[in-house]
This record gives structure tokens, C-alpha cells and sequence, in this order.
């Protein structure tokens, strides 16, 4: 193992990272599993009967606070490495209240959608994250719990958040007000312990793993289309969910990465491999492909009732677009990278719609547009928008590099800029790259095992 393979084998605990000009980036290799999907897994089983086996499972941090959470919550939760690989055993239990604070890190999924849970669930706990996640709103949460009859104190709308048992939990009729696949999660996760149906209309269509996975556990929901391109989705409460066997897919919002870094890298191909191809969540791709990036979707299947596929990517001559802003909530993790991948196009692309991304691990508005600043890139925001002006690729034309960048403590703030990096003249540090650990852990090996220059520092 060479010294920065070892350093990479440090994982967690590294600090600064760089990435310098590399390529060609040539190989196949396995996507990690879909962060959305893990977490959903986890709690579906911790409240389903019986044994629910996972297979595919994402073993990074902010999937593990929330496999701890259900711990905490009552589940019996094993990690069992088979012959056939990894599989994670839950066993289902009735909740009880948490005897601490249960602490979910830096993972706005975990939380959002544990607080639904937990209220679905009548036990009484408290929630609590690292300094990023205490920053991020929970009012967007606590708005309909409250509706449905829960008490809960929070810090002006943010944690820490302490919620109260409500045995008469309500069903609502509610209409969502930002497109947040966490919001309408957390309602339907509560919805399962209300009185009644509760009825969600969401008029821009947001991931539906959740929906997908309540299905798969016996519960029954209706979706029905609104007319206007989002749709009614209605649960009744009481029903209690039976365990079932899960096997995650791809997440194709890690995946972005290499086939990012395979797209500005010249004579580069790279194929991920089962990479989940939800309608819902490849909106990065289609924007790709409408740059004239070489991606293709190769052996499409079905895999639990999800659609997978291979995703290769080839080097490409790329040129700018206007990204539409009803495409948001299926790429809406995916900006920061997308942002670093117009930097190498020709001409300009416009990318609205993305108030949103104020609101995550980071404001990724702010941290792209100064991060691609100061490697020279040509970038301007607004309030809700981001354009960027490539050059087009090569030495030329491309990233000058040679900063340091501040990432906030946002994952895929971290990753993006490394990316840049390796197309870029000169080397890009960012100040932390642990956060990588938060939702692909395996980043570093991967990227250097397609050839990428790149590593703690
Ligand atoms: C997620 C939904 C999205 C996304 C997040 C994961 C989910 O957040 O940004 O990374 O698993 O439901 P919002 O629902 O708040 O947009």
C-alpha cells in the first residue's frame, strides 16, 4: 500500500485533502449504496414485524447514527458478514422512549425522518446534531407534527428538538410547501400511528423511496396524480408493517463523482455499476446528457421494485445549458458537482430553482460560488440561481486551481472540489475532507483506483 493509500485508510479522522490533474480515469467499479434508500431500510425495519434483511446497506456515518438511533429506540439491529457479503439484520420492536438524546451527526435525513417516526411510533425523545445540522431548519418538521397534535420544543425552529408522546396523533391534509422528500417522509411515517387518513399533496414530484418502501413493507397508500404534474398521496393510520428483505441499490448521487471526474478527464471511461435510475433522483443525468456528455445507462433491471442500471461515462466535449428548475428536486444533491462539470463546458449554464440549497449541510450556493472563484472559474448567484461560464476543457481554457477551499463540513462540497482538482492546472486542497465519511466512505480508494491523483494531505 503506498503512503496515500494508507493515509486514505485513515479515513475519518483525516483533515485537509488534495486532488492534482490526472487521467486518463479508466475502470468499473461498484456504486456504494443509496443513502436515501439505507436510511428508509432501517427504520422501516426497526418498526416492521419480524426480521427485515438489507443487503447493500451504506456503511457510512450518517447511516450508522441512524441504525444507533433505532438501536436506542428499542430495534435489535446485527451486522452479519455472510459468504454472499454483508447483510444487516432488524428486528423489529414497539418503540420506546429513548433513555439520551438520540444524536444523528450530521444527517439531516436521519433526523427529519426519525422525529415522523418517532411521533408515528408515541414515544417521547429528543434530537440533536453536529454544529451543520443544528443549523438547518426543523421547522419545516415540527410544523405538521404539530398539526397532528405533537408537542415539541426546539431553538427557534432548529435543533436541539425535544417532542412530547401524543397518544391521539391526528391525520392531516396537507399541502407541501418546499419539494422536501424528508418533509413528506417524516408525515408519512406519523401518519401510520394517526387517527384517520392523512392525505399529502405534493405539487412537485420529490424522491418516493419512502412511499416505494412502505409498499414493500404491506402498507397501504394510494398515489394519485393532481393534474398539474404532482400527485395526492393518502395512508391510513394503524397499519402495522411486516419485515421484508431489502436489497439497496447504487446511490446515484455518489456515483456522480467518478463519472463527473471520467466527463473532464480527457481519454477517460469509467462504469458504476447498479446504480439506481428512479426517475426521481436522475435529473443530474439527463442534464449530462443535454450537455452532450457520452453517459449511457447500460443493463437496466429491476431490483426490488427500484429501477438500476450500469452508468458508464466517457470523456466529452461539453457545452453549457439552462438547467429548468422543475428538474431540481431529481438532481437536487448534485449542484455542487454539476456547477464543477460547467466549469469545463463550453458557454454558459443557468441552473434556477435552487433556493433549496441555502438550506443543506452547507449553503452550497455560497460554497460553490466562492470555491470555484478562487480555482478560476467564472460564476455568479443569486438568491436562487447559479451560472457558470466554462471555458471548455484542457489547460487553456479550464480550472486554474491552486486554492484551498473551505468546505463547511459539507460532504459534497468536499468531493466536488477534489474532482475539480484532478482537471485542473494546478493541485486543489480542500480544508476537510471528513465529512466524505458521511455518506461515501470509500471515495478516496475508489477514485484512486480509476486512476484519480488524490488524498489527505
Ligand atoms: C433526501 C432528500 C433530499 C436530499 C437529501 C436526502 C431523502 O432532501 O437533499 O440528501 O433521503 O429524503 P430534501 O428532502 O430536504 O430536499
Amino acid at each position: 500500500m503506498n503512503a496515500t493509500k494508507a493515509r486514505a485508510r485513515r479515513g475519518a479522522s483525516i483533515g485537509r485533502a488534495d486532488a492534482r490533474r490526472s487521467g486518463p480515469m479508466v475502470g468499473v467499479a461498484a456504486a456504494p449504496g443509496d443513502k436515501s434508500i439505507s436510511h428508509r431500510a432501517l427504520i422501516l425495519g426497526a418498526l416492521a414485524k419480524g426480521e427485515t434483511r438489507i443487503s447493500g446497506l451504506l456503511e457510512a456515518d450518517d447511516v450508522l447514527r441512524s441504525a444507533a438511533a433505532m438501536r436506542e429506540l428499542g430495534a435489535e439491529i446485527e451486522r452479519d458478514r455472510g459468504p454472499d457479503g454483508t447483510v444487516w439484520r432488524v428486528e423489529g420492536a414497539t418503540w420506546t422512549a429513548p433513555e439520551r438524546p438520540l444524536y444523528l451527526g450530521n444527517s439531516g435525513t436521519g433526523v427529519r425522518l426519525i422525529m415522523g417516526a418517532a411521533a408515528g411510533a408515541h414515544v417521547a425523545a429528543s434530537f440533536d446534531g453536529d454544529v451543520s445540522l443544528r443549523a438547518r431548519p426543523m421547522g419545516r418538521i415540527l410544523e405538521p407534527l404539530r398539526m397532528m397534535g405533537v408537542e415539541a420544543a426546539d431553538r427557534e425552529g432548529r435543533l436541539p428538538v425535544t417532542m412530547d408522546v401524543c397518544e391521539d396523533l391526528k391525520a392531516i391534509n396537507v399541502k407541501l410547501a418546499t419539494p422536501s422528500a424528508q418533509v413528506k417522509s417524516a408525515i408519512l411515517l406519523a401518519a401510520l400511528g394517526a387517527d384517520g387518513v392523512t392525505r399529502v399533496h405534493e405539487p412537485e414530484l420529490c424522491r418516493d423511496h419512502t412511499e416505494r418502501m412502505l409498499a414493500a413493507f404491506g402498507a397501504s397508500l394510494s398515489m394519485t396524480p393532481d393534474g398539474e404534474g404532482g400527485r395526492f398521496i393518502e395512508i391510513a393510520g394503524g397499519q402495522g408493517l411486516r419485515a421484508c428483505h431489502v436489497a439497496v441499490p447504487g446511490d446515484p448521487s455518489s456515483a456522480a463523482f467518478p463519472l463527473a471526474a471520467a466527463l473532464i478527464t480527457e481519454g477517460s471511461v469509467v462504469t458504476l455499476k447498479g446504480v439506481l435510475i428512479n426517475p426521481l433522483r436522475i435529473g443530474f443525468y439527463e442534464t449530462l446528457k443535454e450537455m452532450g456528455a457520452d453517459i449511457t445507462f447500460e443493463n437496466e433491471r429491476e431490483e426490488n421494485g427500484e429501477p438500476v442500471a450500469d452508468i458508464r461515462a466517457r470523456y466529452s466535449l461539453l457545452h453549457g445549458v439552462e438547467v429548468p428548475a422543475a428538474r431540481a428536486p431529481s438532481m437536487i444533491d448534485e449542484y455542487p458537482i454539476l456547477a464543477i462539470v460547467a466549469a469545463h463546458a463550453h458557454g454558459e449554464t443557468m441552473m434556477r430553482g435552487l433556493g433549496e440549497l441555502r438550506v443543506k449541510e452547507s449553503d452550497r450556493i455560497a460554497c460553490v460560488e466562492a470555491g470555484l472563484a478562487a480555482i478560476g472559474g467564472d460564476v455568479a448567484s443569486g438568491p436562487d440561481w447559479l451560472r457558470v461560464r466554462g471555458k471548455g476543457p484542457g489547460t487553456k481554457g479550464g480550472l486554474k486551481g491552486g486554492a484551498l477551499i473551505k468546505t463547511h463540513h459539507d460532504h459534497r462540497i468536499a468531493m466536488s472540489f477534489l474532482v475539480a482538482g484532478l482537471a485542473s492546472e494546478k493541485t486543489v486542497e480542500i480544508d476537510d475532507a471528513s465529512m466524505i465519511a458521511t455518506s461515501f466512505p470509500e471515495f478516496f480508494d475508489l477514485m484512486m483506483s480509476l486512476g484519480g491523483d488524490l488524498g489527505p494531505v
